[in-house]
């Protein structure tokens, strides 16, 4: 396929009032591009989106709220021509620490939401024959740390259903992106607020300690996505994991096995929340 064009397009973001959701918005507001912005709140911050950004509520959990938002881009605009499915939440667990609930509620958003919104606009990039999807997944869709099920289950989902997609769609015309970030400094941790305390801390210590920007990110994105990239990798971190799983296994599985050993003798020493 050729690359992606530069020229303005009609595009849809999810989750964009905060981090990298607000990142890629305003990226694409400042290259010219027509931008709906959606999120949890009925009404954004003022000041919060740049000029011209038009806002509407999305929960990506509700099939009703993703009709309305493709009634309101057909209406206004005619269509779409980018979706960002980027609405996340974050969750931390060891697998018998964690609850069900958190399972369900970080499925809910990080996997069934971006199903929703792939579902939702395929039927009109299938009628233009053209269209781009981005999912924004995580490097803990490619690499599995420990105590992280949930959230690591639900963005290998983003992974696969991104690599379903790319194949299923191509011959439509559209192209499907999947991005996998490591740690960046968003309000991601404010979503924690499960029952392993311990896991919850490290992750939540990573994610408030993390230098990376949600614009360098963003800026990252739209590059990997004008180079009509299908995985875009962000960062240094990432792009060392993914290949170390590939080629150097047995050094990817000692760095992903010390932070379970080290939760493991906390845990005997009756240090955890269990
Ligand atoms: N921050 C990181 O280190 C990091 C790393 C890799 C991937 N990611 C992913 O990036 C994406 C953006 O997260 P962020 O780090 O910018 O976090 P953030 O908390 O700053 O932004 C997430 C946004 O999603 C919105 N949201 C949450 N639930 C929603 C729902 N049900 N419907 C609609 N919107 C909802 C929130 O209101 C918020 O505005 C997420 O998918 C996250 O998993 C983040």
């Amino acid at each position: 396929m050729p690359p992606t064009p530069t020229a303005p397009r009609r595009a849809l973001v999810t989750g964009g009032l905060s981090g990298l959701g607000l990142a890629i918005v305003t990226a694409l507001a400042a290259r010219g591009d027509q931008v709906m912005a959606t999120d949890l709140a009925q009404t954004p911050p003022s000041g919060v989106l740049p000029a011209g950004v038009v806002y509407r509520p999305l929960d990506v959990r509700s099939d009703a709220d993703w009709a309305a938002a493709r009634e309101a881009v057909e209406r206004d605009w005619g269509g779409l021509d980018l979706l960002v499915n980027n609405a996340g939440i974050a969750a931390g667990g060891r697998i018998d620490v964690a609850e069900m609930s958190e399972w369900e509620a970080i499925v809910a958003v990080n996997l069934l939401g971006v199903a929703r919104g792939c579902r939702t606009f395929t039927p009109g990039f299938k009628r233009q024959q053209s269209g781009t999807i981005v999912n924004i997944a995580s490097l803990a869709g490619l690499t599995q740390a420990p105590a992280m099920g949930a959230y690591n289950a639900a963005k290998a989902g983003v992974v696969a259903l991104s690599e379903t997609l790319r194949h299923e769609l191509e011959p439509h015309g559209i192209r499907v992106s999947v991005v996998c970030p490591s740690f960046l400094r968003t309000n991601l941790a404010a979503s924690l607020r499960g029952a392993d305390a311990l896991a919850e801390a490290g992750k939540e210590r990573y994610l408030t300690r993390a230098k990376r920007t949600p614009e360098v990110v963003a800026a990252r994105v739209l590059q990997g996505l004008d180079a009509g990239r299908y995985l875009i990798l962000t960062d240094r971190e990432g792009r060392v994991a993914y290949w170390a799983k590939r080629f150097a296994p047995p050094l990817y599985r000692r760095a992903m096995a010390a932070p379970g050993r080290r939760m493991a003798a906390i845990e005997r020493k009756g240090g955890a929340n269990r």
